[in-house]
Parts: C-alpha cells; structure tokens; sequence
C-alpha cells in the first residue's frame, strides 16, 4: 500500500483467441475500471507453452481442452495494474462458467463467451499467481522464455 493506503497490485489479464479482434472493447472496459495496462503482447503459445501455463490443472479432465483452446490461435497478454487489480480483473470477467450460465449479463463472460470453454479471458486468481504468470509472458531475464515441464498429451 503506498503512503494513502491504496493497495496498487499488477495481474495478469488474457484475452482468449475468439476475442483478440475485440481488444478495442477490452481496453475501454479496463481504463473506465480504473486499471492501467502497463505491457501488453499478442502471442501464440505452442501447446507444450500452454500447458506449462496450466500446469496447475494438469489432472484435471478438461486440462487438454483447454490447453488445445489457449493454443489454437494468438492471444494478448496483458500486464494490469490497479488498486486491487488481481480482484478488480476477475470481478469484470466474471465466474468461469459464464458463458453456459448467462445468468449475470454484468460481466464479460456471460456477454462475449462463446461458449463454456471459450470464455473470453483468463485473470490470475491471486498475488502469487499474478507473479508468476506475468514473469510467463514478460519474463525479466532476457533470453529466458517459457519453459517445458507439463506436456499436452494430445498434441
Ligand atoms: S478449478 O477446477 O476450479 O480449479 O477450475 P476453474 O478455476 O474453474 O478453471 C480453471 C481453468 O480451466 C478452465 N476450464 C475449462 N476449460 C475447458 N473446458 C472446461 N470444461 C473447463 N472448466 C474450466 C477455466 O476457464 C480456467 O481457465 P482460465 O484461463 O483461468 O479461465
């Protein structure tokens, strides 16, 4: 918190492929919230990247879906920053499964999501997260990218 007590946080923001062509809308949806975009890149991830990203979900039965779903065409990253940025981003874009609800027409998900799988966006859910994943997309040490410990087993 600076000297005011307002808490400044950085998180990672991306914009899922069925939405990249959309990233006018997204950038005056996160400037009105309040939040800042601090380095954006538009990226295509291999599926091994994807995976890596994921790991955390590697058990989980829709862990190569959605691997084959974040690397099946380019993506922005984007570094947000804001007073309560890692909430602050997660709030716009809604609960995961906003798309197959559509029972909250407030949040992007449940206005822009396709369907249950592509739901527009990903947030990092907390500090930690944040951290990690935006040293994933904008890594500090140069030359040093993602790297290859999850596989995707279908591609
Ligand atoms: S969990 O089990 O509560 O940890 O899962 P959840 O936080 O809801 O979702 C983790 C990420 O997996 C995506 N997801 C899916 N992708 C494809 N198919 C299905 N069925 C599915 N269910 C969840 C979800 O969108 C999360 O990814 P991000 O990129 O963070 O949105």
């Amino acid at each position: 918190a600076n000297k005011l007590g307002i808490k400044k946080e950085r998180t990672l923001a991306i914009l899922k492929p069925d939405v990249v062509t959309k990233i006018g809308d997204f950038l005056e949806l996160i400037y009105s919230s309040n939040l800042i975009v601090t380095k954006a890149k538009m990226s295509c991830l291999t599926c091994n990247q994807a995976a890596d990203f994921y790991a955390e979900h590697q058990s989980k039965p829709f862990f190569n879906n959605l691997v084959q779903y974040v690397s099946s065409g380019p993506l922005v990253a984007m570094e947000l920053m804001g007073t309560d940025a890692v909430s602050a981003w997660r709030r716009l874009l809604g609960p995961t499964d906003s798309p197959t609800r559509r029972e909250s027409p407030q949040n992007v998900r449940s206005q822009m999501g396709a369907e249950g799988i592509k739901n527009v966006g990903h947030g990092s859910d907390s500090l930690a997260a944040a951290a990690r994943e935006l040293e994933f997309f904008f890594p500090s040490t140069v030359g040093l990218g993602p790297g290859n410990t999850a596989r995707c087993t279908d591609c």
